[in-house]
């Protein structure tokens, strides 16, 4: 015969677990990405809010032109010269040479999780300083 007890609490364990997610983080935001912008550089390749929309297309762009057709310039809407280059131009050490703080930073909290970095290579960063120890 089924045991109408066990059941029943049974029952209520799993509707807990079920929407522990939902019950958990009620109230409660991811915290904002803290955007470090560039080192040097003042102005991105395009202005910046062509680039927050849509540099994840410039990128393929830039890949398909230089792998495809062997065009490596990149002219900009104010007439500068680019190499088009992820490593060379947009995480050199002028520019977001801090990728965990810069492209890390707001994909950790979109959850995007682009597959460059298995062939491109990031960025040496220092480890962040530990404050100094106080005697
Ligand atoms: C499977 C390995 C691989 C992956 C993954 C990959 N690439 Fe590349 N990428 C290459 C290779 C190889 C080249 C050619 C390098 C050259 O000729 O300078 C290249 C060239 C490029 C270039 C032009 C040259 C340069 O120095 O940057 C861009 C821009 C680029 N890739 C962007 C991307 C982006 C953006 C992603 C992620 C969406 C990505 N790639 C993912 C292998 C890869
Ligand atoms: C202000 C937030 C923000 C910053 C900063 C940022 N990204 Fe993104 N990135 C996004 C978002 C959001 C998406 C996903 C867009 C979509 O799926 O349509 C994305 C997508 C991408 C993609 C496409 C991934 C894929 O799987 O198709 C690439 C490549 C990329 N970003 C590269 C970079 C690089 C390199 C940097 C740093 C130099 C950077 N991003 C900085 C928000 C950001």
């Amino acid at each position: 015969m089924y045991d109408g007890g066990k059941i029943i609490t049974g029952v209520i364990i799993g509707l807990v677990l079920m929407t522990f997610p939902i019950w958990y983080t009620s109230g409660r935001a991811a915290k904002k990405p803290d955007i470090k912008l560039p080192v040097k550089e003042k102005q991105c390749v395009e202005p910046k809010d062509y680039m927050r929309k849509k540099h994840m297309q410039l990128l393929d762009l830039w890949r398909d032109s230089v792998v495809r057709v062997a065009q490596r310039s990149y002219v900009a809407f104010n007439g500068a010269k680019y190499d088009m280059s992820l490593q060379n131009t947009c995480i050199s050490a002028d520019c977001h040479a801090k990728k965990t703080e810069f492209c890390d930073e707001c994909h950790n909290y979109t959850g995007v999780v682009p597959t460059c970095w298995d062939c491109h290579i990031e960025p040496k960063e220092e480890p962040k300083e530990k404050p100094e120890e106080k005697h």
